[in-house]
C-alpha cells in the first residue's frame, strides 16, 4: 500500500477552480440556446385569474410565454427516491391556476437573451384572487408526520423509555425552556441553474445537483420518460449545503421550456428566487425539560420538537433523535411534529435535524450545569452513556470523552472562570461556551468502476458529486491506496447520471458509501489482474502461479514475498487484447450491522465570544471542534470541511434568518444584503482536531463522515458563550444585538 489515505493533499481540482476553468451548470452553453426567466407569484395563497401575455409576446427577443394556459401537461409519475420527493404530492408546475406559496412559478418567459427575458418577465401582467396565507409556525396546527409511522423511519414521532414526565416531577434540579430557530436559506455561491436540451425524446440536463441519478429519475418520472432517456451532467458545484439534493421545480421548467420552444434553454435562478422554492432549514419550535439529581446525574429528559413543512409535502428531519442516545438517562421522552404552512417545502440544510435539535439540548444542558454549579464538561462526563440507551445497542465507536479532553486542552477551557460576566478583555465581555455534536453514520448502496489503461493510469468513475469537500481528491486517494499506485496516476470522474449509481452527495455518506464502492472496484480489478497474470499475461513471468499466490505492490504484481519478475499494469492490459482492464465494485451495509450497532460521529465544539457591554455587538473570536469521525482520508480537506461547517454554525447562531411577511408569505430579506452570513471579517480563528479513532464496523474504510457534524453544536456553543459573557439566556436564534438589549 502506498498509504495514500491519510495524506493532506491539496485539491486536485483547485487550480481549475481558481483559474475559472471548472465548468459549472450555467456555463455549458449550447448552440442556439434561449434564456428562460421564471415569473413568481406575488401572492402567498390563491388562484391565478388572468395572464396577459399578448403584449409581452411582442417584446423584443421574446420567444414564448409559458403558463398553465399553454404548458405541456406533464405526467408527474410516481417516483420514490430516498429523498425526493417527500411524502405528499410534489408541486406540479404550470399545470393549474392554484397558488400555494409566494414566489411559486406561475409563468416562464423565454427570449433570445437573458436581458430580454428578464425585461419581458417583469412586464408580464398576472392577476390573482388571493387569500391570506398562514405562514406563522406559532399559530399553526402541529400534526403527527405520516412518514414517521413507516417502519424504519429515521425521524420517529414519539419515542419513550421509562417515565420522563414523572421523573421530572421528582427531580431535585430541573431546567425547562423553549427554543425557537429561524428559517434559514442555504445561500451557496453558485445559484441553481439548469441548461436543458432535447434530442427527440431524449433529454440532456446540465444542472446543479448533489444527486444526478435522482435528478435523472425524478425528471424522467415528471415527463413520463424512461430514465435512460434522461442524462444529467454536473461535474462541479459551487457550494450547496443540501439545497441541491432534491430536484426542484426549476429543473422541470427548464426542460418544459426547452421542449416548448424546441431549442436548448438556460434557466438560472436569481438570488431572490433561491428563497422561494429550493428548500430551506425549517423554522423549529422546541421544548426541553431536564431533571437531575444534586450530583448532576440526569434522571429525566423531555424533548418536544416541531418543524414547519408545506401543505403539499411532509419534510421530516431528525430533530429529536439525538436526545435518546446522547446522555445516560433512565427516563426519556421525545416527540416530533410537523406544522404545515402555506409555504414551499423545507429541505435538508447542513446538519439537518441534528443541528436544530442538538442546539436545544445542549443549551439546556449548559443551563442545568449552571443550576448545579458544575462545569458543563464535568456534567456531560457524569452522564456519558456506555451504550445507546435508546436502542439498547453498543456504539460502533464513541470518542466523546476524548473529544472533551482534546478540545478542552486545545481551547484552553481551564482558563474559564465560571461566573457569568467574570471574564473581560479591556472593556469587552468575554464568554466561553461548549456543546456536544453528533451526526449519524449514514450509508447507502453505491457502485463504482475502475479502468486500467495501457499507460498505467487508472480511470475511476462514479455518479457522485463534489459540492466542495474535495471528492475528486479524496476518492483518488482511495483508489491510489487500494491499487498501490501514486495518486497522480488516478483520474476520477463524477457527476454523470450514466456513471455507476451512488447515493445523494449529502448526509455525510459520500466517502463512506462511494469510497467503499471504489475500494471494492479496485479489489475487483486486482483480482482480475491476478487471474490474467497467472494465465500468462504481461511478461509471462507469473504464468502458472495461482492468483492467490500473487500480491500487488507498487503498482505491480509479484509472487508473494518476492521482488523479482514483477508484472506491470501496462503489460497486463496489453495482454490478450483486453484493454482496458475493468474492475467493478458495489458497497452496501448489511442490515444486521445497522441493527446491532448505533453508528454516529461525535464531537465537542467550543466557542469564545466578545461582547461590547454597551452596544451589545457579538463577535465570535475563536471556534474549535474536536471530532471522532473514524478514519480521516485527507486531514487537510477534513479540516477545511470542519472550518466551513463551524462558520455555518456561527451564521446559524448570530446571523441567519429568513423572515416572511405575515400578510403574503413573501421572504422579505431575500438577498445577501439583509440575509446575513458570516464573511471573512466575521470568521474567527478556527481549529479542527480529530481523535485517532478506529471503527471497523461502520464500513470497510472505517470513515464515519464529517460533512454534517461540522456545523452541529456550534450554535449551542456560541449561545452558551454568550450566556457566559452576559448572564443572558437567549432562546431564539439568531441571537442579535437586540436580543441582548
Ligand atoms: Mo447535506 S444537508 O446532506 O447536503
Amino acid at each position: 500500500m502506498t498509504t495514500a489515505i491519510g495524506k493532506s493533499l491539496s485539491r486536485i481540482d483547485g487550480r481549475l477552480k481558481v483559474t475559472g476553468q471548472a465548468t459549472y451548470a450555467a456555463e455549458f452553453n449550447q448552440e442556439g440556446q434561449a434564456h428562460a426567466v421564471i415569473v413568481g407569484s406575488t401572492v402567498g395563497l390563491g388562484r391565478i385569474e388572468s395572464i396577459d401575455s399578448a403584449a409581452v409576446e411582442k417584446m423584443p427577443g421574446v420567444v414564448a410565454v409559458i403558463s398553465h394556459l399553454n404548458a405541456q401537461r406533464l405526467a408527474y409519475n410516481e417516483h420514490r427516491g430516498p429523498i425526493d420527493p417527500p411524502a405528499g404530492e410534489r408541486l406540479h408546475v404550470l399545470q393549474g391556476s392554484e397558488v400555494r406559496f409566494f414566489g411559486e412559478p406561475v409563468a416562464i418567459v423565454v427570449a433570445e437573451t437573458l436581458d430580454q427575458a428578464e425585461h419581458a418577465a417583469n412586464a408580464l401582467k398576472v392577476t390573482y384572487s388571493a387569500r391570506p396565507p398562514q405562514v406563522d409556525a406559532h399559530a399553526g396546527e402541529q400534526v403527527v408526520p405520516a412518514v414517521a409511522r413507516r417502519p424504519g423511519a429515521r425521524a420517529e414521532a414519539d419515542v419513550a423509555r421509562g417515565d420522563a414526565d414523572k421523573a421530572l416531577e421528582t427531580a431535585a434540579v430541573k431546567v425547562e425552556a423553549e427554543y425557537v430557530i429561524a428559517r434559514e436559506n442555504h445561500n451557496p455561491m453558485e445559484p441553481h441553474a439548469t441548461i436543458a436540451a432535447w434530442d427527440g425524446d431524449r433529454l440532456t440536463l446540465w444542472s446543479k445537483s448533489q444527486f444526478v441519478v435522482n435528478e435523472q429519475a425524478e425528471i424522467a418520472a415528471v415527463f413520463g420518460l424512461p430514465p435512460e432517456n434522461v442524462q444529467v451532467i454536473c461535474p462541479f458545484i459551487g457550494g450547496a449545503f443540501g439545497t441541491s439534493l432534491r430536484t426542484w421545480p426549476h429543473v422541470t421548467l427548464a426542460a418544459l421550456a426547452a421542449r416548448h420552444v424546441n431549442r436548448p434553454v438556460k434557466l438560472v435562478l436569481t438570488r431572490k428566487q433561491m428563497f422561494f422554492a429550493t428548500g430551506h432549514r425549517p423554522y423549529t419550535l422546541q421544548r426541553i425539560a431536564l431533571g437531575a439529581q444534586p450530583d448532576g446525574k440526569l434522571i429525566g429528559i423531555v424533548h418536544e420538537g416541531a418543524g414547519e413543512t408545506s401543505r403539499y409535502e411532509e419534510f421530516m428531519e431528525a430533530l429529536t433523535s439525538v436526545t435518546s442516545f446522547m446522555y445516560s438517562c433512565p427516563n426519556v421522552r421525545t416527540s416530533y411534529r410537523l406544522i404545515p404552512l402555506d409555504a414551499s417545502t423545507p429541505t435538508y440544510m447542513r446538519g439537518p435535524g441534528e443541528a436544530s435539535g442538538i442546539h436545544a439540548l445542549e443549551c439546556a444542558v449548559d443551563e442545568l450545569a449552571y443550576k448545579l454549579q458544575m462545569d458543563p464538561i464535568d456534567l456531560r462526563r457524569i452522564n456519558e452513556p456506555q451504550i445507546d440507551e435508546g436502542r439498547q445497542v453498543p456504539f460502533s465507536s464513541r470518542s466523546m470523552l476524548k473529544c472533551y479532553d482534546l478540545g478542552a486542552e486545545r481551547f484552553g477551557w481551564s482558563r474559564r472562570t465560571p461566573e457569568p460576566g467574570s471574564m473581560r478583555d479591556g472593556r469587552l465581555l468575554i464568554g466561553y461556551g461548549m456543546a456536544n455534536a453528533s451526526y449519524p453514520c449514514l450509508f447507502a448502496p453505491a457502485s463504482a468502476r475502475v479502468r486500467l489503461l495501457p499507460d498505467g493510469t487508472v480511470e475511476v468513475e462514479a455518479a457522485a458529486s463534489d459540492m466542495g469537500p474535495g471528492t475528486y481528491t479524496s476518492m483518488s486517494q482511495v483508489a491510489a491506496e487500494y491499487l498501490g499506485i501514486p495518486v497522480e496516476r488516478i483520474r476520477f470522474s463524477l457527476g454523470r447520471s450514466d456513471f455507476p449509481a451512488t447515493p445523494p452527495h449529502g448526509g455525510s455518506m459520500t466517502m463512506a458509501s462511494v469510497g467503499s464502492a471504489i475500494r471494492a472496484a479496485c479489489l475487483d480489478l486486482q483480482a482480475k489482474a491476478a487471474v490474467l497474470a497467472a494465465k500468462g499475461g504481461g511478461n509471462a513471468g507469473l504464468a502458472g502461479q495461482s492468483p492467490e499466490a500473487l500480491e500487488w505492490r507498487d503498482g505491480m504484481l509479484f509472487v508473494k514475498g518476492r521482488s523479482d519478475r514483477g508484472v506491470t499494469y501496462a503489460d497486463l492490459v496489453s495482454y490478450g487484447g483486453e484493454s482496458p482492464l475493468v474492475g467493478e465494485g458495489t458497497a452496501a451495509r448489511d442490515a444486521e450491522t445497522g441493527q446491532k450497532y448505533s453508528m454516529h460521529s461525535f464531537g465537542a465544539v467550543f466557542a469564545e465570544v466578545a461582547i461590547d457591554p454597551d452596544v451589545k455587538t457579538i463577535k465570535v473570536r475563536r471556534a474549535l471542534g474536536a471530532y471522532g469521525v473514524g478514519r480521516v482520508v485527507n486531514p487537510k480537506l477534513a479540516t477545511s470541511q470542519c472550518i466551513g461547517g463551524m462558520i455555518g454554525g456561527i451564521g446559524m447562531a448570530i446571523m441567519e434568518r429568513t423572515l416572511l411577511d405575515r400578510r403574503n408569505g413573501c421572504p422579505i430579506n431575500a438577498h445577501m444584503a439583509d440575509y446575513l452570513v458570516p464573511v471573512n471579517l466575521d470568521t474567527p480563528h478556527i481549529e479542527a482536531h480529530f481523535i485517532d479513532e478506529e471503527d471497523t464496523i461502520v464500513n470497510p474504510l472505517g470513515v464515519k463522515g464529517l460533512g454534517e457534524i461540522a456545523l452541529v453544536g456550534m450554535s449551542a456553543a456560541v449561545s452558551n458563550a454568550i450566556h457566559h459573557a452576559t448572564g443572558r439566556r437567549v432562546h431564539e436564534l439568531p441571537i442579535m444585538i437586540e436580543s441582548l438589549l
